[in-house]
């Protein structure tokens, strides 16, 4: 497909160091990912090859209203109550859930998304603390910002919304968890790489974390986005947070919808028209 073309378009794929220079020896000098994030690229690689990379942004409201939907299904325990109810287990113990409005909701990362989620979860009435290294007055209307340490300490749900860097790696740790509230519901639609999955396991074993739901999982690369219907999967540690009953998995789907999808395509196509054209592109990162 990329022979004799300068330009690509690609999704959320792992563009290391080896896949970069097979699409510079075919002849591809700018990349645009039909995502916002790209920590997917090996950037030092692209910029030793020149070739130059462009993201694809679109309205924050698709992957907000998912967090708040993954954060309502884990507080209501909506996969006990469906997978009870398809085997006509219509019975209430195991299905008590907790509800949002009287609950102190943490959102980790005030960028377009985490403020959407911010504006949009403000109509739920719960108590808002929000944590980033920039404050936004917008968010400010609907939250207070507050410490790592003192979101973390007086959240009954925390959600994230912060880019996968260096900086964020593991931001969910062992030691994070220890500082969480008992019970705590812990969401992540942004990176699977923003929480340590050996310390979830293990917080969950210990009933510290009441539920996970989770969009995003470390090492998600090669599996999301393919079929393993009937097949081994070499994931040990998705498998076992698939044991969990209170884990809520999903395949890096909060993007998608039809209005997302409209937005990304056009961008796509929009950043390497630009690219062509020598044109500025404020979507580009390399
Ligand atoms: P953004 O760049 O607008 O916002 C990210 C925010 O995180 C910034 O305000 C930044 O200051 C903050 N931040 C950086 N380091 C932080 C730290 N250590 N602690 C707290 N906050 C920190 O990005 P946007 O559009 O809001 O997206 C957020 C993330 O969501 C993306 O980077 C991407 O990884 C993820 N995402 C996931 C999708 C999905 O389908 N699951 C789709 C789209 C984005």
């Amino acid at each position: 497909m990329l022979r004799g073309y300068q330009g690509a378009s690609i999704y959320v794929t792992d563009m290391n160091a080896r896949m970069l220079q097979r699409f510079y020896d075919m002849g591809i000098r700018y990349i645009t990912t039909r995502s916002v994030g790209y920590d997917h690229f090996d950037l030092d690689k692209a910029r030793e090859l020149g070739i130059r990379i462009s993201t694809s942004p679109y309205s924050p409201d698709s992957v907000a209203n998912y967090s708040i939907m993954m954060i309502l299904m884990a507080c209501r325990r909506a996969g006990q109550i469906m997978d009870a109810y398809r085997m006509q287990d219509f019975t209430l113990p195991g299905k008590r859930g907790k509800d949002i409005s009287s609950a102190t909701v943490g959102v980790i990362g005030t960028g377009q998304i985490g403020r959407t989620v911010l504006k949009h979860l403000s109509g739920f009435g719960c108590r808002l603390l929000a944590c980033s290294p920039h404050e936004y007055d917008e968010a400010k209307q609907y939250a207070r910002y507050v410490n790592m340490e003192t979101l973390l300490r007086e959240s009954d749900i925390i959600t994230l919304h912060c880019p996968a860097r260096e900086n964020t790696y593991h931001i969910i740790d062992e030691q994070a968890i220890r500082q969480m509230k008992d019970g705590v519901i812990l969401v992540n639609c942004a990176r699977g790489t923003l929480i340590d999955t050996e310390a979830l396991v293990s917080g969950l074993e210990a009933g510290k974390v009441g539920a996970a739901a989770l969009d995003v999982v470390e090492n998600e690369y090669g599996l999301y986005y393919n079929s393993f219907v009937r097949q081994p999967m070499a994931n040990r540690e998705l498998a076992l947070l698939r044991s969990f009953p209170n884990v809520y998995l999903t395949h890096h789907t909060a993007f998608y919808t039809d209005e997302a999808v409209r937005e990304i395509d056009e961008n796509a196509v929009r950043g390497c028209v630009l690219f062509d054209r020598g044109e500025p592109n404020p979507y580009e990162v390399c």
